[in-house]
């Protein structure tokens, strides 16, 4: 009876063999830049087949408030960490550290590498590299970065404004690689929604034709996991770090030059809705009564940033932070508005959309979807928070979550409540009963 002992090491190989396989499920995340919650609204769902697909097999919640303030840096932090700006020290997109005179300029500046920003808290992707588990990253901001000392073992950098045709090869080779074991998880990163959104505004044609590209991209996704039978281990997670709201350079822009002299500025950081100002030595009071005047905005001191932002903290903010109402632009001068080179190949395009307002705010909200073997489907989620995120990655990825700032309970209604070991142990006994009734009978 030599089929016997073959059984038995078929079934040792099985029984041992599986625990690794079932946990170590295969992970996709897809981050879209500046998606707004109502982009996929049940309305404009009927003509995204993609999202449609990925709606129908799996959890859509209503929308994710983003931290403040609703920019992409601290957010994109936010939601791999899962704590609030003023905990992992990402505070904006433009940062200043007077200590060193280092500046933070949209991650595009060479010092912007240093780790100086970036390790005040660790990623998921640092967690799971130091777990020995493999990571490839394909445009993600930051991916090149040693964050307190390491790398992801795969990352492709990022570059300005991935094309289609860019996202579609990072789809499909992230695909190729979780399949054959060359990656445990895989992060791709998609940036036009955000730029098409900022040049001509959130309900633009244009907005609604990159859509329509990404969601194109989207259908072919669902299609290939399937193809290559990737179902039932592989989790997919999309989630965007802030919406998009119309802005009107028009009327509504915020000159400081109008109101104080900028020579009594150490630094200005950034313009928009949220401006960072270091006054000059001695120039803190003057500068503060007079913005205080300013309508249509905000100045807070340090200490005086509501709480709800959980931003005051942070070391990187400045003595001084202004805020924009919703549609409002603060800006040293109108020369200084930051123009996009339109089709005359000049610096003049008027931006038509903007973020980074009060994160209550609705047109800021963003979204968050996911599919696979641990999620329910056709599931529709309450709202969750960017701090919300990362629990559920770490969940799915296997990963012990470090202390964060996101909450449990909004979260795990969205995962199917049997731990995925329990279908393993019960075809295992079974298999064992078959297994002794087969050897001694
Ligand atoms: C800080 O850096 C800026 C730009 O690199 C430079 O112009 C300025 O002189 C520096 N300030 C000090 C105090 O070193
Ligand atoms: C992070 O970087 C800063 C500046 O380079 C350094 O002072 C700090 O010790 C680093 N922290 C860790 C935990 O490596
Ligand atoms: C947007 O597209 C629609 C339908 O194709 C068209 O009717 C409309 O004129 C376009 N709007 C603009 C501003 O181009
Ligand atoms: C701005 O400040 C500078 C330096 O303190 C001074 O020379 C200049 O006259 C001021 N300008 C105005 C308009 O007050
Ligand atoms: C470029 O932008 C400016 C300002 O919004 C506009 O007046 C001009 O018509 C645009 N040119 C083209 C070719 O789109
Ligand atoms: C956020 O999380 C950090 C790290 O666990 C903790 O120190 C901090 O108190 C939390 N903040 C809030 C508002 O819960
Ligand atoms: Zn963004
Ligand atoms: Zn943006």
């Amino acid at each position: 009876m030599a089929t016997k002992p073959l059984a038995l090491f078929l079934f040792l190989a099985f029984y041992l063999g599986s625990p690794t396989m079932v946990h170590q499920k295969k992970l996709l995340v897809l981050l879209l830049d500046g998606f707004r919650h109502d982009y996929i609204s049940d309305e404009v769902l009927e003509s995204l087949h993609g999202f449609k697909e990925i709606v129908r097999q799996g959890v859509k919640v209503d929308y994710l408030t983003p931290d403040f303030p609703s920019l992409s840096y601290p957010n994109y932090y936010s939601l791999m960490t899962g704590r609030h700006c003023e905990v992992h020290q990402m505070i904006g997109n433009y940062m200043w550290d007077p200590k060193t005179n280092k500046s933070f300029d949209i991650g595009v500046n060479k010092d912007s590498l240093m780790p100086l920003w970036w390790n005040g808290s660790e990623p998921l992707w640092i967690t799971m590299t130091k777990a020995r588990r493999k990571v490839s990253m394909y445009y993600w901001p930051g991916c090149e970065v040693e964050i307190l000392g390491v790398r992801p073992s795969y990352c492709l950098e990022y570059k300005n404004v991935p094309t289609d045709t860019d996202f579609a090869n990072a789809v499909h080779d992230a695909i190729i690689s979780l399949k054959n074991g060359k990656t445990d998880m895989a992060a791709i990163y998609y940036e036009r929604i955000d730029v098409e959104g900022h040049h001509y505004g959130p309900s633009s044609n244009q907005t609604k034709n990159a859509l329509e590209a990404l969601d194109t991209v989207l259908l072919h996704m669902t299609m290939w996991i399937q193809e290559w039978g990737l179902d039932y281990e592989l989790n997919v997670i999309l989630f965007s770090d802030h919406g998009m709201t119309d802005i009107f350079w028009m009327d509504k822009v915020i000159e400081l030059k109008e109101h104080i002299n900028l020579t009594d500025l150490l630094q200005m950081k950034d313009q928009g809705p949220v401006v960072s100002l270091w006054p000059a030595p001695g120039k803190y009071s003057e500068v503060f009564n007079k913005l205080k005047l300013v309508e249509h905005m905000t100045v807070y001191e340090k200490e005086a940033i509501p709480s709800r932002f959980h931003y005051k903290n942070g070391k990187f903010v400045s003595p001084l932070t202004l805020v924009a109402d919703k549609g409002w632009f603060i800006t040293q001068e109108r020369e200084k508005l930051p123009f996009w080179m339109n089709r005359t190949g000049k610096r003049e395009g008027w931006q038509r959309g903007w973020h980074g307002y009060d994160n209550e705010l609705m047109d800021m909200r963003g979204i968050f979807l996911a599919y696979g073997p641990d999620f329910k489907s056709n599931f529709r989620a309450a709202p969750i928070r960017a701090v919300d995120v990362y629990n559920v990655l770490c969940k799915v990825a296997g990963i012990k979550p470090l202390p964060n700032n996101g909450s449990w309970s909004r979260v795990a209604c969205m995962l199917k409540s049997q731990p995925s070991v329990a279908h393993l142990v019960q075809p295992s006994s079974c298999a064992l009963a078959f297994l002794l009734l087969f050897l001694f009978v």
